[in-house]
Order: structure tokens, then sequence, then C-alpha cells
């Protein structure tokens, strides 16, 4: 199995999501993924799950600085003294020194951004995360921050059924990179859509397998699927073994329609 990284970048181009994971399920699902080969684990303070996560990560025989951690600073919090507060409970909680990336999770409409980078940037300087990042930054707001030091993405829903060109396009000419979310789409219409059967059937994979496989064949990108189950965890690891034609790749693009899963009320204005 052959675990590659993001262009250049200490990211590698799957991780699992951990989203509605808790307590047991959420301790024996990060320590099987690390087991199957995951090096790149996504948390966020507003899933209630981090001292999960970090207990799965110590109960792996995987050690810590091969494993890519990443949690997330809620909206709420991202005003200056708040993120250094945010940030030493998320490490708290994980039972760790440092995360790999520290991200705003989602824009704040009420902090100045610069207040929250500078903040970030100081957490970095101490140690406590080696990158910093942003979630869910439409693209022309990401653009506005493409040189700051320490910055390696945004992270943000992607799936055949909804485009980020201007998030990619942004990303691939600023050397960073976009971590796709609910890159299944959260198993709604899309597992079912007739075109992904088709190729499914014709690559002898599973849907899943195609779209990621779409994903992280594309420069740049990185894809965090979410899994309760180590039979799915397994399959969704299991895509390092086929190559999509460029046609199939494009037909997969040409399904986007704009369908978001994830909008809500504290969402920025889309571009
Ligand atoms: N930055 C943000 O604002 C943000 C927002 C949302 C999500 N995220 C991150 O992105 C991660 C992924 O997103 P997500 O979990 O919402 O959506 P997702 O990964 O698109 O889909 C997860 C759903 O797909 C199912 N699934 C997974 N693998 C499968 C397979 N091989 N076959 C069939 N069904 C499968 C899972 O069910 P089973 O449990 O039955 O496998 C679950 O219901 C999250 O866990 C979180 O870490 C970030």
């Amino acid at each position: 199995m052959h675990y590659e990284n993001v262009a250049g970048l200490p990211l590698p181009v799957l991780g699992l999501g951990t989203m509605r994971l808790h307590g047991e399920q959420c301790r024996s699902i990060v320590s099987a993924a690390l087991a199957e080969g995951y090096r790149h684990i996504d948390t966020a303070r507003s899933y209630d799950n981090e001292e999960d996560v970090g207990a799965g990560i110590r109960q792996s025989s995987v050690p810590r600085d091969e494993i890519v951690l990443v949690t997330k600073v809620w909206h709420t919090d991202l005003a200056g003294p708040d993120v250094e507060e945010a940030a030493e409970s998320s490490l708290r909680r994980l039972g760790t020194d440092y995360v790999d990336v520290l991200l705003v999770h989602w824009p704040s409409r009420a902090v100045p951004l610069e207040e929250t980078l500078e903040a970030f940037a100081q957490v970095r300087e101490q140690g406590k995360a080696r990158f910093i990042g942003v979630g869910n930054f439409p693209s022309t707001m990401f653009e506005g921050i493409a040189g700051v030091p320490g910055l390696i993405g945004n992270q943000v829903e992607y799936h055949p059924y909804l485009g980020q060109d201007k998030i990619l396009t942004s990303a691939r000419s600023n050397g960073l990179v976009v971590t796709a979310y609910c890159p299944l789409g959260r198993a709604g219409d899309l597992l079912q859509d007739p075109l992904l059967q088709e190729l499914a059937g014709s690559y002898g994979k599973t849907v899943p397998q195609i779209v990621l496989r779409w994903l992280i064949e594309q420069d740049r990108v990185a894809a965090i699927p979410g899994t309760s189950d180590p039979g799915h965890l397994r399959e969704n690891v299991d895509v390092f073994d086929f190559e999509l034609s460029p046609d199939d790749a494009a037909a997969i693009s040409s399904l986007a329609r704009g369908a978001r899963v994830v909008n809500p009320p504290h969402a920025p204005d889309w571009d």
C-alpha cells in the first residue's frame, strides 16, 4: 500500500475524517486507521472527540511523529487571546505537544482576519502547530492570504457534485493544498450516481473508491473520508492500485452541479 503526500508538502493525500465518531468507536477506528496505513487524522474542537482521537493514536503502535494530526479552531474563538486558549485546550485534550496543522474552521464575520492570523502565527512560533491553514474560505478570501508563512491550504467541501475550480486554481498557483471534506458527499445521492456506478463496474472498484481516486489524482488535493465502519476504512484506502483514464476523470468532473452538503448559517458568501 502506498500513501503519498500531496506534492512537496507533509500532508498525506488520504486522511481519516473523525466527525461524528465518539468514545470507544472513535478510539478503535483511529487506531485501526493507523494500522491500515492512514497517516493523516482530521479532527476539530467542535467534533467533541479530541480526547478519543488522542487516545486512539496512543493506542496504536505508530509513533506520533509519523502521523499528521489536524485540528481546528471554531469560528467563535478567533479573537487573538481566544485562539491561544483554544489551541492549548485542543493540545491538552489530544494529549500531544503539537498538532501538525491548526485550521481556522470557518471564517469569522466578527473578528478581523489579520488578528486571527497573527494569533495563529504565534501559536506556530511557539511550536504548537507545524503548519496553519483555513477551512471554508471562499476563493477570494483564500487568495488574499496565500502568502501567509506556514500556510498549508484550505479545507473545503469537494466531491463530484460540487466543483471547486477557483479554489483549486488559487491553491495550485500558490503552492498550497485543497483538502476535500465530505469527499463522498456524506454518502448521499452521489453514491448512487449512474456514471460512477458504471465506472466502478469497469474498474472493478466501488463507487467510493472511484470518487476518492478521482480526488487524489488531482494536483494538490487531499481527501478525508469519514467512516465508523472498519470495512469502509479499509476500502477507502485501497485506492493506490489503479488509475483513472483522463477521459473518465473528465467525465466525473463534468458531474459538478453546485450541490453542497454543508452550508450552516455561519457559512461565508461562497464565490
Ligand atoms: N472543515 C469543515 O468544515 C468540515 C465539514 C464537514 C466535514 N469535515 C471533515 O471531513 C470528514 C469527512 O466528511 P463527512 O464524514 O461529513 O462525509 P463523507 O466522508 O463524505 O461521508 C461519510 C459517510 O460516508 C459513509 N461511508 C464512508 N466510507 C464509505 C464506503 N466505503 N462505502 C459506503 N459508505 C461509506 C460513512 O458511513 P459509515 O460510517 O457507515 O462508513 C458516512 O455516512 C469529516 O469526518 C470531518 O473530519 C470538515
